[in-house]
């Protein structure tokens, strides 16, 4: 238990609750430690906190259109790095066809958020299938290839020297949010059992980012059974039944889906929208001081933010405040329709994030810019 130096005070004009009732004519602003689990004070401000004229400097928020990485890569070593750092890494893979050898992640768990397309899995402990909207966990380890039906579109989210958990579920239980009984395992069935035989077989093992190939006369995917507590699972989006409250909008980390060392990784599902009518029905602004944040959009039109489609990312480094942009907030208090149908993929980092080498054309350079706008200043 960290004893920080923080106590309740209020200045000035102040609402009594976050998020709730907020004086008249001002915006708020979330200023918190922890990734909203450490201290926090909610000021109240006369213009919105992005009404930003000019910018200048390495730190800026960014945004990347993933949709024109068209390069499909036989394996996902060959996947584009997007963002990471020493904990994390990033990686958009585009894949068609079926994989001629397997692979093997020697760094840490793999988390595949499949964005489009589907096909099989076939890894250690059997055969899966899956479909857009799905993760797949994949310890440590594990060997796998996959053949698509159709293209895949994946980001790849790697837990560099650790493992993915489930959070916390503290006072809304362990069936909340999603039932564990939804994470699907490999099975061995029929077609993994086809798909075995004494063909040569390369495996491709990633280990500190170098690559090794060890060569089986046979396919290595052999197993005919296995019993334990380790295994590849699958959750996908639709499985998700987010926490709502109608009187409070809650905090992304309320949609914490899986967790690992100084990462989380969130899911935002379709749901409806606040109906209190003091509540805030759009994301406050915030600074989230101790994490950077990155929002992979898979999905529905997403309602706090103008002019992203699904396939984008956003990156919003620590040290700068941002919230909605000027078309959500003109709905901050009124939404013009009773739900979100978003789904978006959140992940929050600890520590700083690098940017990967990419392609021209790929970074929307104006994004630093898009707050601006009348009702934005
Ligand atoms: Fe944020």
């Amino acid at each position: 238990m960290k004893n920080w130096i923080s106590f309740p005070r209020a200045e000035g004009v102040a609402s009594r609750q976050a998020h709730a009732d907020l004086p008249p004519g001002t915006f708020e602003r979330e200023l918190s430690k922890e990734g909203f689990f450490g201290p926090a004070t909610h000021m109240h401000h006369a213009h919105p906190p992005t009404g930003w004229t000019t910018w200048d400097g390495p730190l800026r928020p960014r945004a990347f259109d993933l949709t024109k990485l068209t390069r499909a890569a036989a394996s996902p070593w060959d996947a584009t790095a997007v963002l990471g750092n020493a904990s994390v890494a990033l990686r958009f893979w585009r894949a068609g066809g079926a994989m001629d050898h397997l692979v093997r992640n020697g760094d840490g768990d793999e988390l595949v958020f499949v964005h489009a397309g589907a096909g099989e899995l076939y890894c250690d402990y059997g055969h899966l299938s899956f479909r857009a909207g799905d993760y797949i966990v994949l310890p440590r380890g594990t060997m796998w290839r996959v053949e698509c039906h159709e293209p895949v579109a994946a980001l790849l989210i790697e837990a560099t020297g650790s493992s993915f958990l489930l959070p916390e579920r503290g006072l809304v239980g362990a069936h909340a949010i999603f039932d564990p009984a939804v994470l699907d395992v490999p099975r061995i069935d029929d077609a993994f059992t086809a798909q075995q035989g004494d063909s040569t077989w390369r495996v491709v093992i990633k280990r500190r980012g170098r690559l090794s190939t060890v060569t089986y006369p046979f396919n290595p995917l052999d197993a005919v059974g296995w019993h334990g507590t380790l295994a590849p699972v699958r959750l996908n989006v639709a499985d998700i039944r987010p926490l709502m409250s109608h009187r409070y909008h809650l905090p992304p980390s309320a949609h914490t889906t899986f967790v690992a060392d100084r990462f989380v990784v969130c899911t935002f599902a379709p749901r409806p929208f606040e109906t209190d009518p003091g509540a805030l029905k759009v994301p406050f602004f915030h600074n989230n001081d101790d994490y950077d944040e990155v929002i992979f959009y898979h999905a529905g039109d997403f309602f706090s933010r103008d002019n992203i489609k699904p396939g984008m990312v956003t990156f919003h480094p620590c040290g700068f405040t941002h919230g909605p942009h000027p078309k959500a907030l003109q709905a901050a208090l009124k939404p013009k329709r009773p739900a979100t149908d978003e789904v978006a993929v959140m992940v929050d980092t600890r520590d700083a994030l690098d940017v990967g080498t990419l392609p021209d054309g790929i970074e929307w350079t104006g994004y630093v810019d898009s707050w601006k706008g009348e009702s934005g200043r």
